[in-house]
């Protein structure tokens, strides 16, 4: 048995995006992932029982199946549902969620957590969907516990979303106001404010892929 193997990372979100390719690369890097999910029983859950992991019943908002659930881990991978995403969550809740699982890692002796924050998280004032983000952050860094944070950009998934595809051979995204969005075209495209913008596709300006294409390259 290697190290690794030995050692349990508890995985939030595991049935969902990003923390199923962190508990899919986990396992494929000999950890053992013990994946929490509200619904052990559902799709999501048996295939990643399937791949490997252990599945543990939790919620976010439930402290004692939090501590639970930390009980031996040596890690925790920490990511919850924000307010851009098919299933929005407000701003109070994110944050809730999050400080309960770093509290519970600290509480539960984690030796480390790995919060998956977004890009800019600590320069987004007035963009409620990142500042939920930085508060998880400040939290993290007040109770003290060992942490790596990481702050990912846009994923590529984005663009297979309806709201944010190009589907219809324009693009659509949802940055800052204060963005170009892209420029080469000889028309500045200004994209509509994150924080008035939900992800459906009149919410979000439009622009045509060649320019995006055209930026992309320089
Ligand atoms: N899209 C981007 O470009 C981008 C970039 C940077 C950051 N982000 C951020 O990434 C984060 C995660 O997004 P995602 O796409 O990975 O989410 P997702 O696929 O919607 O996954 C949601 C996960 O959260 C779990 N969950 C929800 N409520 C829960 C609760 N009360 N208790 C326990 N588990 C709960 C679900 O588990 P069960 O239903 O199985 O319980 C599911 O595994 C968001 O905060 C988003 O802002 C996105």
């Amino acid at each position: 048995m290697s190290e690794r193997t030995s050692m349990t990372i508890l995985v939030t979100g595991a049935t969902g995006n990003q923390g199923g390719a962190a508990a899919r690369r986990l396992l494929a890097d000999g950890w053992s992932v013990r994946a929490l999910t509200r619904d052990p029983a559902g799709r999501a859950a048996h295939a990643l029982a399937a791949a490997g992991a252990e599945i543990v019943a939790g919620d976010l908002d439930d402290r004692a199946s939090l501590d639970a659930a930390v009980k031996g881990a040596y890690g925790v991978f920490s990511v919850q549902q924000g307010a851009l995403g098919i299933q929005p969550v407000g701003f109070e809740e994110e944050v809730r969620r999050g400080r309960n699982v770093a509290d519970a890692a600290l509480a539960g002796g984690v030796e480390h957590l790995v919060y998956a924050s977004v890009a800019g998280a600590e320069r987004s004032a007035g963009v409620r969907a990142f500042e939920s983000k930085w508060e998880i952050e400040k939290h993290i860094l007040a109770i003290g516990i060992p942490a790596t944070i990481l702050r990912p950009a846009s994923f590529m998934e984005n663009f297979s979303d309806p709201a944010f595809g190009v589907q219809t051979g324009q693009l659509a995204t949802a940055f800052a106001s204060n963005v170009v969005e892209h420029s080469t075209s000889g028309t500045p495209h200004w994209t509509d404010s994150m924080a008035h913008c939900s992800p459906r596709p009149e919410c979000c300006r439009t622009g045509p892929w060649s320019s995006f294409e055209a930026r992309r390259r320089t």
